[in-house]
């Protein structure tokens, strides 16, 4: 048995995105999805509870920190992390292969894996693939990724092309090391940076190992969204029609948007989270800064087309208040009202699409939000 299916409803006839539903261990996913992070065992402020209030189907978390605090045998003992957390629906692990490069100091790659420092407390550690696929059995998250390099941006053809070799010696590897097929799938995830001609020989030599579900990496890292769409134009195609595809780190409306229409079944990213944090907000009006001293006497929601808890209850000179004054239910609520309006925004698309209708969605989507890339 294999331990998701996807199914593919419809293509929508506007567009060419699909409409489907991902079946896991931990319940059905309706894609397009956009998935929370919850880095470290938490989707940052909010509860479970919240999370289920708001419609999350999944959320993402990182094997990379989970590895170094608490330790994967803790996950393992407290009965997976759905149990250690409190979340019984479907969740997706990172595999460590990207913030082992965006976070710690001093690796050194070799065929075998990745050594590094923790950057907690300095300790030298390895991350292989081997043990990338130890870990994620032990969290028992329902979907892996493969153990994988993020190549930079912007890197040498010579590189990025060996890296790209490594990364389908690494995923055949994740392949034989992988303990729990039947109830874990294993996503392998396309790189190649930003050659086209990479790009395919990835996606030719990870399909031809038949993976349960493909993972498009090494995009959003510093290029232009024109080419970030180009790269996904020339690997989507290839990837096989009736497995998802996950767009890695890609979580801004309109790459939502152009994604989807892109045939992309599923997104991740923290920036809802992030910049919930420091006090800005996606509405359907575009970005706003709650911090600003306009809103000091504005006593509507932060969205008037928002149903969303924190704008049914709370004005935004109240939200400005509170993050004014450091406190924290302030960033509560603006992370709350962020993941709701992406979900939202995934629900919206997932109708267009039903309807035939993404790209005039999309079109009246950016009247209103404006074209700014965020
Ligand atoms: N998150 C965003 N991009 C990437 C990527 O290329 N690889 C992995 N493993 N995670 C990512
Ligand atoms: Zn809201």
């Amino acid at each position: 048995m294999a331990a998701v299916r996807y199914e593919l409803l419809k293509v929508c006839k506007q567009s060419g995105a699909r409409l489907g539903r991902l079946h896991t261990p931990h319940g059905v996913i309706d894609t397009p999805a956009f998935m929370p992070v919850g880095t470290q065992a938490t989707v940052k402020t909010m509860s479970p509870e919240e999370l289920k209030q708001m419609d999350a189907h999944i959320i993402l978390s990182n094997t990379y920190h989970l590895f170094l605090r608490p330790g994967h045998d803790i996950v393992r003992e407290a009965g997976g992390l759905h149990r250690f957390m409190n979340w019984d629906r479907p969740i997706l692990t990172d595999s460590g292969g990207f913030q082992v490069f965006s976070l710690s100091e001093l690796r050194k790659i070799t065929e075998e894996g990745v050594a590094f420092r923790n950057h907690l407390n300095g300790d030298k550690l390895f991350i292989s693939p081997e043990i990338a696929m130890e870990i994620q059995n032990a969290l028992g998250s329902d979907i892996m990724m493969a153990f994988d390099e993020c190549p930079p941006y912007p890197a040498e053809y010579d590189y990025v092309k060996k890296s790209m070799e490594r990364t389908t010696r690494w995923a055949e590897r994740c392949l034989k090391a992988h303990a729990r097929p039947n109830d874990q799938a294993l996503f392998a995830i396309v790189q190649g940076g930003m050659h086209a001609d990479l790009r395919r020989e990835s996606a030719a030599q990870l399909t031809s190992m038949d993976f349960p579900g493909y993972a498009i990496g090494g995009l959003s890292v510093g290029e232009s969204k024109p080419l970030m769409y180009e790269m996904l134009e020339c690997t989507v195609p290839l990837l096989p029609d009736r497995k998802p595809r996950y767009l890695m780190g890609v979580g801004s409306p309109d790459a939502l948007l152009e994604g989807s229409i892109r045939g992309v079944d599923m997104f991740d990213c923290v920036l809802p989270t992030r910049i919930a944090r420091n006090g800005t907000v996606m509405t359907s009006q575009g970005r706003l800064v709650v911090r600003g001293a306009k809103l000091a006497r504005d006593f509507g929601p932060l969205d008037p087309n928002c149903g969303c808890y924190t704008c049914t209850n709370y004005s935004r000179a109240y939200l400005r208040h509170l993050l004014k004054a450091d406190e924290t239910f302030g960033i509560r609520l603006t992370t709350y009202h962020n993941l709701h309006f992406l979900l939202d925004l995934m629900r919206n698309v997932r109708q267009a699409i039903a309807e035939d209708r993404l790209l005039d969605f999309r079109d009246e989507f950016f009247n209103r939000y404006g074209m700014h890339d965020n």
